[in-house]
């Protein structure tokens, strides 16, 4: 009979080699195994006399338990060697610089938006929502623009592929001017309300871009006067630039939707005037179309680019830069 502590200090000596679990195993294998080194001695018990067995056995079954607590040794070492080298691959360095979220800043149109929203709420008005898909009605119809009539070609329209419900074009709105007509129509005058949204224009270049945005304004009760309109817009504008230090003249102009007409113009610091609303006096067709008798009802509109106050506030000279997300521009808003 092989000797065996013999066994043993082989077994030891193999499950020491095994490099890991696998290689464990199979050296157990070798001794445990049904085909195994300890496994061969206890078949071999059978053909000695009782006395030999007995004491053989004893000595069998201590060398497999020393061999069995050998392997648990070599199992938990290895376990334990497997669990530093993963700790140690994903060890964190505290010591290392955070990695940066990226705080979010509001779009600096945006930040013209929530203003103008804000100085017209302090004054009563309201601020209304509406779609940017728009019916032909709405968009031109509604607000005085004939039929066919070559006013409707002065803005290059984006059209949608498909019909409104009565088969009549959808399009891009031109101008949020439609959100008079839709406002006036839900809501009983008094009415004194703003509408801020993206408008679409085929149109693009420095000072022009395909997608844009304005801020329409109405007011409309039974004795609001042209002088209203002056006096709202040009506080507005003192409080939106944050300056008494303002010229606004108002320049006649053409409307459809508006008779008389204005252009309103400011003078800003060195002394050029630009335009930046168009507005009047409500066309009475158009008070019509609000659903209400223009014999009664007056009042103004007014129709203000968001890009173009956004360019005077900051002095921005390339629309293009509101658009481009380039974000050393973007990051001086933040
Ligand atoms: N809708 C006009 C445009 O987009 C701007 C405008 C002019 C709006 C006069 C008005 C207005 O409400 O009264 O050019």
């Amino acid at each position: 009979m092989d000797d065996p502590d013999a066994i043993v200090a082989a077994a030891a000596a193999a499950f020491a080699a095994a490099a890991d679990p696998a290689q464990l195993e199979q050296a157990k294998a070798r001794f445990l195994g049904r085909q195994g080194r300890v496994t061969e001695l206890l078949k071999g018990l059978g053909k000695l006399p009782p006395d030999a067995k007995r004491a053989a056995g004893a000595r069998i079954n201590a060398a497999k338990d020393a061999i069995e607590q050998a392997l648990a040794d070599r199992r938990a070492a290895l376990a334990r060697a497997q669990l530093d080298a993963r700790l140690a691959e994903e060890a964190i360095d505290v010591t290392l610089p955070g990695r940066d979220r990226g705080r979010g800043g509001i779009h600096p149109i945006i930040r013209t938006w929530q203003r103008v929203e804000a100085i017209f709420r302090s004054i009563g008005f309201d601020v209304a929502d509406g779609p940017e898909i728009e019916t032909d009605w709405y968009n031109f119809t509604a607000l005085n623009n004939p039929e066919n009539h070559p006013a409707r070609s002065m803005q290059d329209t984006f059209y949608v592929a498909e019909k409104d419900a009565d088969g009549l074009p959808l399009l891009l709105r031109t101008h949020t001017s439609p959100m008079q007509v839709r406002y006036a129509r839900m809501h009983a005058p008094p009415l004194k309300v703003i509408a801020p949204g993206r408008t679409y224009r085929v149109d693009s270049d420095a000072t022009h871009s395909p997608m844009f945005h304005q801020v329409e304004g109405l007011w409309i009760d039974e004795q609001v006067s042209f002088a209203d309109l002056k006096g709202v817009y040009t506080d507005f504008l003192r409080r939106f630039f944050e300056t008494d230090d303002l010229q606004v003249r108002f320049r006649p102009s053409f409307f459809p939707f508006t008779e008389p007409s204005a252009e309103i113009d400011m003078a800003f610091r060195d002394g050029r005037w630009l335009e930046i609303s168009g507005a009047g006096q409500v066309h009475p067709s158009v008070v019509r179309n609000f659903g209400l008798d223009p014999e009664r009802y007056i009042g103004f509109a007014f129709g203000s680019g968001l890009e173009r106050l956004t360019m005077l506030r900051y002095g921005i000279d390339d629309l293009r830069l509101f658009f481009e997300g380039d974000l050393r521009f973007l990051r001086q808003f933040a």
